[in-house]
């Protein structure tokens, strides 16, 4: 049986010529940090993946740090702004604690490091979004408070796919002189990203969400943006995060996401036609007992979120698995039991969508035969969860 793996969302396999790369580089021992010539070495496929990221991402070399995946890009910009802020203030006389602007279907990665802010005295404000999982810009002005030093808002959601209006959001932290960062791990190599061009301060972004490898990831902080550094140590990255670097990581990255926007126009239409024909399909056996989750246009190409309203999520997961087709839940496994997703909780869901609702998510390899076979079993499950009811 062909396993079929419909969880780009969770990670992606690695891309060929991304593992060629790394493949051929894998002997390239020298520390970027020496100036002899192998350090040199090293140093120079660092600085060429840095320039490719820059122009591909329409910013400059110098804003551009590597981190070691989307979580630490995350906990850097959420730490580093807001340690900054309130140095400042302490500097400034003042007692009053920063303020954090986050929405409830942030990714834990930036829930929890603003949680852990929280603890230490700053307040925070969290954003609800609508039924469509959408922040809107009105409800973040309305947060925002004189002590406000950082809006975080995701670009596109990992569970649902729906979009967030960052450009509005980013121009209203700007008005404001707020630092703006959005988590856009899964949003690069989907979408075209021209940094210089959103008014954004932050961006984190996840090389294994895009075919590249794991354990490696990228942090855009905007020239002129006050902000202290997470990790310390060596001078690496000018003394912006110490360790290090991955070189043969690194060059896999640029490798992968550059396959990405080199035909990005194609991939985006590839993976909608594959996305839309296996929602057809659903809908055409389910008919009203499957509903979409998320926005159903302002959305990320590859990520389908739907509710097969008879079968709990649990149920579905376990035998599409044995069916050998990869899809997930946006929800944790605590003891045993799913508990049900914070960003369709935060969406007020009913119970009973919430309850059934399986994420998949399209991406490198797949094809139209495969969403079309992975339905097929998705009904072969449902007929035998039906007469097993019903004996
Ligand atoms: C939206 C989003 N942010 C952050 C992360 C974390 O990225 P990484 O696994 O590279 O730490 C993920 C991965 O699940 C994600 O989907």
């Amino acid at each position: 049986m062909e396993r079929i793996y419909l969880d780009h969302a969770a990670t992606t396999p690695l891309h060929p010529d991304a593992s060629d790369v790394m493949m051929r580089l894998a002997h390239i021992y020298g520390n970027p940090s020496s100036v002899h010539a192998s350090g040199r070495e090293a140093r120079a496929i660092i600085n060429q993946a840095r320039d490719r990221f820059a122009a591909m991402l329409g910013c400059s070399a110098q804003e551009l740090i590597f981190t070691s995946g989307g979580s630490e890009s995350n906990n850097t910009a959420i730490f580093g702004a807001a340690w900054a802020a309130w140095f400042k203030a302490k500097r400034d006389g003042s007692s009053i604690m920063p303020h954090i602007i986050t929405t409830t279907i942030e990714h834990h990665a930036v829930l929890h490091p603003i949680e852990q802010l929280e603890r230490l005295g700053f307040s925070v404000t969290r954003v609800e979004p609508d039924h469509e999982g959408q922040i809107s810009r009105d409800a973040v002005a309305a947060a925002i408070e004189p002590h406000t030093c950082l809006i975080s808002v995701m670009l596109g959601n990992n569970e649902v796919g729906t979009l967030q209006p960052i450009g509005a959001i980013g121009q209203l932290a700007r008005e404001r002189g707020i630092v703006m960062h959005t988590d856009a791990v899964q949003a690069l190599g989907t979408m075209e990203l021209n940094l210089h061009e959103l008014p954004i301060d932050f961006a984190s972004f996840s090389a294994h969400k895009v075919n590249g490898p794991k354990g490696i990831g990228l942090l855009y902080a905007r020239q002129g943006v006050q902000w202290e550094p997470l990790i310390h140590g060596g001078s690496q990255e000018r003394k912006r995060r110490a360790g290090t670097e991955n070189v043969a990581a690194i060059a896999g990255f640029v490798e992968a996401v550059q396959r990405s926007y080199s035909q990005l126009s194609d991939k985006r239409e590839e993976l909608i036609a594959i996305r839309d024909m296996f929602w057809e399909e659903l809908k055409q056996y389910f008919q009203d007992r499957v509903v979409l989750n998320g926005h159903p246009t302002e959305r990320l190409p590859h990520v389908l979120n739907v509710s097969l309203l008879d079968i709990p999520t649990e149920t579905m997961l376990m035998n599409l698995d044995m069916a050998g087709v990869m899809a997930a839940s946006g929800s944790a496994c605590t003891s045993g039991s799913l508990e049900v997703s914070h960003v369709l909780q935060a969406m007020k869901l009913e119970p009973e969508r919430m309850k059934t609702a399986v994420r998949f998510s399209f991406g490198l390899g797949n094809t139209k035969e495969q969403a079309h076979e992975a339905v097929e079993r998705i009904k072969g499950i449902a007929e035998r969860l039906r007469s097993r009811t019903n004996r």
